[in-house]
Parts: C-alpha cells; structure tokens; sequence
C-alpha cells in the first residue's frame, strides 16, 4: 500500500502547492471545444443526424487526457444543441453564458449544500437569493426556501410539507388535488409518498385549459363526503402543453375556507412574477403556501436550478430536519440539507445568483418577453383557417390540423415532426388527452423572426 500517485505524470487531483497548469490546459481545451459545438450548431442541427458516440468502460488503466478527448469530443458532438435556432421541441433554452460559469466555479469548489461548514458562503447565497425570491412575490419575513434539483423535486418538497402540516403523514385517506392538465411528474410525487392514484385527485380544466372552479367545488365537496382528507390543492402557473395559468385568488379563497395548503407549481411560469411583466393570472402569488420556481426552463439558467420558495421557513424546518448528528453546527446556523429532501446538494444556487446578476430586472424581463413575443408571432401568423390551436399567455403553443381524426393525427404529427427534423426544427410531439399535437415552446433566444417564418412557411 502506498500514498504515492499512481502516475507520477498525471495530476489527479487540483494541487495546494503548484500553479495548476495542467488542469488550466484541461479547462482551456474543454471550453474551445464546447464554443466551437455551438458556433457548429448552424450547420449540425438541433440534434444529430448520426450518433457516432460510443460508450467505453474503465479499464484495468487509466487513460491520457488526450485519449480522453477524443471521447468527449465525440459526446459533445453526438449531443442535442439547444443553442440552435430551430431548437423549438421543450423547456429546454440555450445556456445563459455566465451560468455555464457558475457551474464549472460549483464543480472547482465542490462545496456541499448539506451542511453550512461544507459551504459556509453558498448557504448565505443560497438563504439569500430564496430571500430575494420571497421578497419580489410579496411574502413576508417569515418566508424562505431552498433550491433543488429540477421542478419535479421542489413540488415534492412542497407536497412533503403541505402533508406534514396538515399532520397527516400516515393516513391514508390523505389526498391532494391538481387540474387535469397538471404535469406528469405528480405521478411520480404520488408515490414516492406512499400514496396511489386514488391519494392523487385530478380536476377538471376550462376550455383554456385553467382549473374550473365549479369542478373544483364539486370536487372538493365529494372528498368530504367520502371522508378523504385533502392536505393540499396544487395550482399550475404555467402548463407543460399550452402554458395556462390556473386561478390562483379563486383557489387561494377556496383554500383559505377549507383551511388546505395552496402550492403552486410556478415551473414555468413562475419566473415571471417577479419582473413587470403583464401576463393575465400571474399576480397575487403570495397567496400560497408554497410555490417553485423553476429557472432551467426559461431563463437559461443551466440546468438543473429550481428552487422553492414557502410562506414560513419554519414548515420546511419542522418537516426535514433530523438534527444532522455527525456535523457541528454552530446555534444559529440552518444546515440548508435539513430544508428539503436531498442532503449532499451541489451549489447550484451560483450559476442562478450569476444568472440574475448578469441579467439585472432589465435583461431578464427582455429574456422572458422575447420567448412571449415570439409566441405571438407565431401565433399571429400560423394559417388558423389550417390549424386548431391550445395556447395561453406564456410562450408554449400546441396546435393540430383542424378536422383529422385521431388516427390521422397521429400519422399527421409524427410525420410532420419528422419532416421538419430534417429542415432542422426541432418541435415535440406532446399526447394531450389521448391525441397526438405538435408543440413548439419558443423560450429560444437565438431563434430569430426570419427563423419562425422558416418554420411557418413549413407549416401554412
Ligand atoms: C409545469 C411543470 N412542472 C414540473 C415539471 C418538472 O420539472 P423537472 O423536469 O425540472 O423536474 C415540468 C417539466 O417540464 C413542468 O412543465
């Protein structure tokens, strides 16, 4: 047994006692390669026509950093670009370029969110900026929050708490109610929590998609009735087909009566909140107990970065904390792994704290208002005598041939996906209510109005 390096060429690891030059060559390299992937993205197309990467396995010897590059370069190359212009298909924006920063200064410091003295900075910026969040949506001092990693996990976060408050953590007549149009992901949420499809209640939506209030009246009423004990309503600001915003005053009374914790899952348009921006429905967001924002999807903040944001710090507290035993904490002192179900976090709060502060109030409402700009512009100018549309006021908008029966449908929109592919548009193939649609989300800064009417002229 021996301490010494395996490969006395190598440098395995940053070093305390030389300049680090060959983790600086690594690092310049790397980052050439990924500017040229995007400057490439014009003639290579939202995603590959031909993936030539192949998986190696370690073997019994480590390999040079030369070797090595050939393989990254292959990944990288056999990747999707969301830096194209016709990368169109999902939540899914080029990378704000001071993100991608953020996340390679994560990966040097590769500090931990679990515990305060593993991050002590990380944690005041992360306590800060959900402060900062909590503060722009109108909640008050008792407010604060904690990141994680992706939407899908800030909701659960929220559904944890909402149950635990509502001291039904065992009972399994406990149920919470989402609209029919809701993301997929509650499934998952469901049953994690030990809970089955009957724990999860769906209400019906409008014409616009949006939660209807008198079903959910109805809803609630039949709950009650049935004796199942609702520990939360989950309100959508922001749907993954059309982007509807649910009514959050109409909810929130609904709420306040029956005493049930209103959570909105702001994934998608959440963000909006904070900024000047008009958008029907998206105001009053303070009236909810929980509430994630989720800015991977529209910003451009690399993924993942989500964070939840609660009306009193103290429900997240009383749910996930386990008192952390084998980490010294000072009295005072909040260990940011206690706040939500992941421990060992990634301090992916610094590529949003850049994020923000490289964008200021200005660059991000000019961020969000392009993608809705652009929505409308596709909008206004897709042949409607053509098309039946689903939209609302976000960015996202689905749409089908006007009188095709399922069948045709379905041969319609997977035919056409294919045929736009390979004019490098890249657009999604949603099923929505056991139908086929063609959905483009236009959250893409780099795609241009000559783009769309490319794409438009594909389509009309
Ligand atoms: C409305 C909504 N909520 C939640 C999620 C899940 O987010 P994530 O994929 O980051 O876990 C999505 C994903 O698209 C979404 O559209």
């Amino acid at each position: 047994m021996t301490f010494d390096p395996i490969d006395k060429q190598k440098n395995l690891f940053p070093t305390s006692s030389g300049n680090n030059e060959s983790l600086l060559i690594l690092l310049n390299r790397t980052s050439e390669i990924i500017c040229k992937w995007f400057s490439d993205a014009e003639k290579l197309g939202p995603i590959p026509i031909d993936i030539n990467f192949e998986c190696s396995v370690p073997g019994e010897y480590g390999k040079s950093a030369d070797d090595l590059f050939s393989e990254i370069e292959s990944l990288i190359y056999s990747s999707f670009n969301p830096v194209h212009p016709g990368s169109l298909a999902h939540l899914d924006p080029p990378p704000l370029i001071i993100s991608i920063l953020g996340d390679l200064i994560a990966a040097g410091l590769n500090n931990n969110l679990l515990a305060h003295e593993l991050s002590p900075s990380i944690s005041l910026l992360e306590e800060s900026i959900c402060k900062w969040f909590s503060k722009k949506l109108g909640f008050s001092n008792l407010a604060g929050g904690v990141a994680a990693s992706g939407g899908t996990l800030s909701n659960l976060n929220a559904l944890v708490a909402a149950r635990n408050h509502a001291g039904l953590e065992t009972d399994p007549k406990a149920v919470y109610l989402i609209s029919e149009d809701a993301h997929s992901s509650f499934v998952k949420c469901t049953r994690i929590m030990g809970l089955d499809r009957n724990n999860l209640i769906k209400v019906k939506t409008d014409n616009n998609g949006c939660m209807d209030m008198i079903e959910l009246k109805k809803t609630i009423d039949k709950c009650f009735k049935e004796a199942k004990r609702i520990f939360a309503i989950v309100a959508t600001v922001g749907t993954t087909i059309r982007g509807a915003i649910d009514p959050i005053e109409n909810i929130s009374r609904i709420c306040n009566e029956k005493n049930i914790w209103l959570h909105i899952d702001g994934s998608i348009g959440g963000i909006f909140s904070i900024t000047n921006i008009p958008i029907n429905g998206i105001n009053n967001l303070n009236l909810a107990n929980s509430i994630t924002i989720n800015p991977q999807k529209i910003l451009g903040i690399t993924k993942t970065s989500s964070i939840l944001i609660v009306s009193n710090i103290e429900f997240l507290i009383n749910t996930f904390s386990t008192g952390l035993p084998y980490v010294s904490t000072e009295n005072d002192v909040i260990n940011r792994g206690e706040l939500g179900i992941q421990g060992s976090r990634p301090a992916e709060i610094i590529k949003l704290w850049l994020g923000l502060r490289f964008l200021g109030m200005r660059g991000i409402e000019n961020v969000l208002n392009s993608s809705i700009e652009r929505r409308k512009f596709f909008e206004n100018n897709l042949n409607l005598e053509k098309y039946d549309l689903l939209s609302g006021p976000l960015h996202i908008i689905s749409f089908l041939p006007k009188g095709m029966n399922i069948n045709e449908t379905d041969s319609w929109t997977l035919n056409k996906r294919i045929s736009l592919m390979k004019k490098n548009f890249m657009i999604s193939r949603p099923l929505f209510k056991n139908r086929y649609y063609l959905r483009a989300v236009l959250g893409n800064y780099n795609t241009s109005e000559s783009n769309i009417n490319d794409l438009l002229k594909l389509l009309n």
